[in-house]
C-alpha cells in the first residue's frame, strides 16, 4: 500500500476517535444528569430575598405579594431574563476560574454541577470582565446596596463604567418589579455555595459572646463575684478597665 494512503487513513480513523471522544461520549455521559429544574432551585430561597420583602414592602407587595419559594421563582426567572435582556453578560461573567489565584479575588471555584439548572440555559459563563465576576455575588452587598447602585452607579463606585438602570425604578424613584426581580436574582448567585465566613462569622459570634464574658468572670472578676451577680459583676468590670485609657489623654 502507498504510504500516503496509510497516511489518509489513520488520518480518518484519529478523525473519528477524537470526535467520539470529545463529542459523543461527553454527551453520552452527561445527558443522564438531570437539569435542575426552576421548582428545585426554589427549595431553596436564599434569605436577601425574604430581606428584600421587609427591606421594600410596599413595591414588594405590590409586584410579588408574599415572599415565598412561588414569587421567588417568578422573580428570579424575571431577573435572570432582565440580565440577558440588558446585557450584564457583556461586561459580567459568572465563572470563578481555577487559574490567577481568582478564588481570592471572587470565592469559590466553579464546579460543574452548579450549572446544571434551567438559568444557566442558555449558559451565561461569559468571557468579558468589565466589571468582576458575579457567581459569587450572593450576600457581598445588602439589597439597598444594590438599588442604590443600580440608580447611580457612580453615586455608589465613583468612576464606574457600569451604567445606571432608571427603568428598574418608576416614576417617583421606587424599585419597580424589573429592579426587584434583578436585585433577587444578583442575590442568588452562589447562594448555593456561600463562603464558609458567613456560616463562621454566624457560628462565631454566638460562641465567642458568652466565651469572652465567660474569661473576664473567671480570671478579673473571681474573688469580687458571688454566685448571684456574675454578668452584672462582669459589666462594671469592662467598663472599668476602658474607662482609664480613653480618660488618658
Ligand atoms: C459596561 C459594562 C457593564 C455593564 C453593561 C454592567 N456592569 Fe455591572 N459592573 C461593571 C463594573 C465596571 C463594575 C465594578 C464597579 C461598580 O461596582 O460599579 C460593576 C459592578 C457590578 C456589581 C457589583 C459587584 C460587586 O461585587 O461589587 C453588580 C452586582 C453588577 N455590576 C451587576 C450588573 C447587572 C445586573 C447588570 C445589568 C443590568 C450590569 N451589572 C451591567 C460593569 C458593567
Amino acid at each position: 500500500m502507498k504510504f500516503s494512503r496509510i497516511v489518509l487513513i489513520v488520518g480518518i480513523l484519529f478523525f473519528a476517535f477524537g470526535t467520539f471522544w470529545q463529542a459523543v461520549a461527553p454527551w453520552l455521559s452527561l445527558k443522564k444528569i438531570p437539569v435542575k429544574s426552576l421548582e428545585d432551585i426554589a427549595k431553596d430561597v436564599p434569605r436577601e430575598f425574604y430581606m428584600l420583602a421587609e427591606d421594600y414592602p410596599v413595591e414588594f407587595n405590590k409586584y410579588f405579594g408574599k415572599a415565598d419559594e412561588k414569587s421567588f421563582m417568578v422573580a428570579l426567572k424575571t431577573g435572570r431574563d432582565i440580565y440577558i435582556a440588558d446585557i450584564c453578560w457583556q461586561c459580567h461573567s459568572q465563572c470563578v476560574r481555577p487559574v490567577s489565584r481568582e478564588e481570592i479575588r471572587f470565592g469559590r471555584i466553579s464546579y460543574p454541577s452548579e450549572y446544571n439548572n434551567v438559568m444557566q440555559l442558555p449558559q451565561l459563563l461569559s468571557t468579558r470582565r468589565v466589571g468582576p465576576d458575579l457567581i459569587r455575588e450572593s450576600g457581598v452587598h445588602s439589597n439597598d446596596w444594590h438599588a442604590a447602585h443600580f440608580k447611580d452607579t457612580r453615586s455608589v463606585v465613583p468612576g464606574t463604567v457600569m451604567p445606571s438602570y432608571a427603568w428598574f425604578f418608576d416614576k417617583d424613584g421606587h424599585l419597580n418589579k424589573k429592579g426587584l426581580s434583578v436585585i433577587t436574582y444578583v442575590q442568588w448567585l452562589g447562594s448555593w455555595t456561600k463562603p464558609e465566613k458567613y456560616v463562621l462569622q454566624a457560628v462565631n459570634t454566638e460562641a465567642a459572646k458568652p466565651e469572652s464574658s465567660e474569661s473576664v468572670k473567671t480570671e478579673e472578676v473571681k474573688p469580687a463575684v458571688s454566685e448571684s451577680a456574675k454578668p452584672e459583676a462582669a459589666k462594671p468590670e469592662t467598663g472599668a478597665a476602658v474607662k482609664p485609657e480613653g480618660g488618658k489623654p
